[in-house]
């Protein structure tokens, strides 16, 4: 759907600028680990020949900023209010602050015309997604949600192959390292896939099952959860930052088909069970398994994520990862905090960690 559709009178791109075939301004507000990624790729979008400039780097860390800003050849700024009160004219944002900032952050550029790109989780709360949804509907404002998984090619090989999933088993482990400890690996880690398995299925999830449990930080360090939606389909989810490798992983079944997709690798394996024409025999009996690699070419998702949102810069057109997507997987992830909690009080899991 197109957002002057959305909002009739075609508003005008950010500060008042068509930003039609115009190289597009873009801020990074938040240089910390993943905003050095978007710095680094809207750099690299430019040299390629994009019609992109980066034009500010943007953290309270004044340091930070200045190294990276110093490092891409772009202006480093302490705060939003700083940017915007040196009538920079900058169209577009990555916001990668810390997620209860989020909101904060977008509206102050909002206000000003800025379209924004909202690192996942979308907020810290869905009152507060709900009124970034409201402040970019009434602001007309771009507003895509930083769900990168979205744009893997892996994922987006797998989409057209689609027919009816009914059963999908998800990993997604990693290395302890001592970042967003300050939100668990619900929303830190398995909310991509939540993101991506609710693409897929496109079904409302009906049940939740849940244990989780803190192992290194203060937070839910491994969760594992099992979700039952209304088509009938059924979602197994691991999620670990404690792990001793590197695993994403979604497999699924669907009539006939097994599908299996690595993310990091960004390959995807069909299964098909091939009976050939006319079959009328027993299925199970000497069934053809045909195995088929799906055609990838391999892109890092940051970039494809980039691109596409200044691709609906330009258009005034809704993002693939739409603000509302952002706010059902963290609907999603937040009924999964809850039901783990609930299941550690059930089982008294304070009372196991005292022995
Ligand atoms: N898409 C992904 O795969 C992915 C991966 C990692 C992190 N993230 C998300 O990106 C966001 C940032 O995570 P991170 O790991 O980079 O965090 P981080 O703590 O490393 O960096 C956050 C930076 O924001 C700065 N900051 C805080 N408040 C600010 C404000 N009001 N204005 C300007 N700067 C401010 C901090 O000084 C810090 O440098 C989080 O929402 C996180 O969930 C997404």
């Amino acid at each position: 759907m197109w957002l002057n559709q959305l909002f009739p009178g075609n508003p005008p791109a950010g500060n008042g600028h068509l930003a039609t075939d115009n190289c597009i301004d873009v801020a990074v507000i938040g240089a910390g680990a993943f905003g050095r990624n978007h710095a680094r790729v809207y750099h690299q979008l430019a040299q390629q020949g994009e019609a992109v400039n980066l034009a500010a780097v943007v953290d309270t860390d004044v340091a930070r900023a200045d190294a990276i800003a110093r490092e891409y050849g772009t202006r480093a700024f302490g705060s939003v209010e700083q940017l915007i009160g040196t009538r920079r004219e900058i169209q577009a944002a990555s916001i990668a602050v810390p997620t209860v900032h989020h909101l904060e952050v977008a509206r102050t550029l909002m206000e000003v015309g800025v379209d924004v790109l909202i690192e996942k989780p979308l907020a810290a709360s869905l009152a507060e997604a709900d009124e970034l949804i409201r402040l970019a509907g009434q602001l007309g404002r771009v507003g895509q949600t930083g769900h990168l998984e979205r744009f893997n090619p892996a994922v987006c090989a797998t989409l057209p192959l689609i027919t009816r999933p009914m059963f999908f088993e998800v990993h997604r482990l990693s290395v302890f390292t001592p970042r967003s400890l300050d939100v668990d690996v619900v929303l830190d880690l398995m909310i991509h896939d939540l993101d991506v398995v609710l693409a897929f299925t496109n079904s409302q999830v009906k049940e939740i099952r849940a244990v989780g449990l803190p192992i290194l930080s203060g937070k839910v360090d491994i969760a594992n959860v099992r979700l039952e939606f209304e088509s009938g389909c059924v979602a197994n989810f691991t999620a670990s930052r404690v792990s001793t490798e590197r695993v994403r992983k979604l497999r699924f079944f669907q009539p006939e088909q097994y599908i299996s997709l690595d993310y990091g690798r960004q390959d995807v394996l069909v299964f098909s069970v091939g009976r050939g024409p006319g079959f009328t025999g027993t299925p199970s009996v000497n069934p053809q398994i045909k195995v088929a690699k799906a055609a990838i070419t391999a892109e890092e998702p940051l970039h494809a994520e980039l691109k596409s949102f200044l691709d609906c810069v330009r258009r005034r057109s809704r993002p693939l990862v739409s603000l509302e997507d952002g706010r059902r997987a963290l609907a999603v992830a937040l009924d999964i905090v809850a039901a783990i909690g609930e299941h550690g009080r059930k089982v008294r899991l304070d009372q196991l960690g005292a022995h």
